[in-house]
């Protein structure tokens, strides 16, 4: 597991301002690292159904992302709303759970945060990217030993998949746009910790 995390971690050599990006939003990240609901993630506490609302919530948010951001990528492996969608199917089958949001309103908590996605700048718009698709090929590599199904966390070629996405990053990052890049970095973390708040508070039962 450490020789897989280094050669996660080596994959690409950041640029001075992803590096700021990093430094300036490392409290924000160990935050949520630490979250109640994250750390369930971690030690397998986390029951699969909430897990499985959770995946639901954060798919548009993917899917979006990939409309504006990855609509010309060649590389299949960091098309990451396919890989939802199985783990989802996976887990309504195992569950006999629908988890889709519009058949079940009360459990969808992301329409803020998607409201907020869309008016942001194109820019901007790749704060999603470096979030989820980041999170996903570095934490996710230690979060998925303890998930049931764990497509989301699965690539062909992670360093490649890192590389790519650090490259699409990276156009534009510059001494203009990279505090702006760094506050909106900080309130998308500020959603997951409402999304994770909210997966907290949930009571099962009443959904079942
Ligand atoms: C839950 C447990 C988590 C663990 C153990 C974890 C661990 C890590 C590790 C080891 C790295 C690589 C650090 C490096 O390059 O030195 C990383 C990077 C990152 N993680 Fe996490 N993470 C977790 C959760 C999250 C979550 C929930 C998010 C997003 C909501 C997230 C977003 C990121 C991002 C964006 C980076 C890239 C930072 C950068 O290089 O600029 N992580 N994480």
């Amino acid at each position: 597991m450490l020789l897989h995390l280094l050669n996660v971690i080596t994959a690409y050599k950041p640029n001075q301002f992803s590096k700021q990006v990093k430094a300036a939003t490392k409290i924000a990240h160990d935050a949520i690292e630490k979250h109640p609901f994250m750390k369930s993630m971690i030690d397998g506490s986390l029951s699969d159904f909430k897990y499985a609302i959770y995946l639901a919530n954060l798919l548009p948010i993917y899917k979006s992302v990939e409309m504006f951001i990855l609509s010309n990528t060649l590389n299949t492996d960091i098309i990451q709303s396919k890989k939802i969608e199985q783990d989802i199917a996976n887990y309504s089958k195992h569950l006999n759970f629908n988890f889709c949001l519009s058949k079940h309103p009360e459990i969808n908590f992301t329409s803020e945060w998607l409201n907020y996605f869309y008016a942001k700048s194109a820019f901007n718009k790749k704060v999603e990217l470096y979030i989820r698709w980041l999170a996903d090929m570095y934490g996710g590599q230690i979060i998925k030993r303890n998930i049931r199904f764990t497509s989301k966390y699965e690539f062909q070629s992670l360093r490649k998949s890192i590389q790519e996405v650090r490259q699409i990053i990276e156009v534009g990052l510059d001494n203009a746009t990279v505090e702006s890049f760094i506050t909106e970095v900080n309130k998308a973390y500020g959603f997951h910790h409402k999304l994770a708040d909210k997966l907290n508070e949930l009571s099962e039962e009443s959904l079942r």
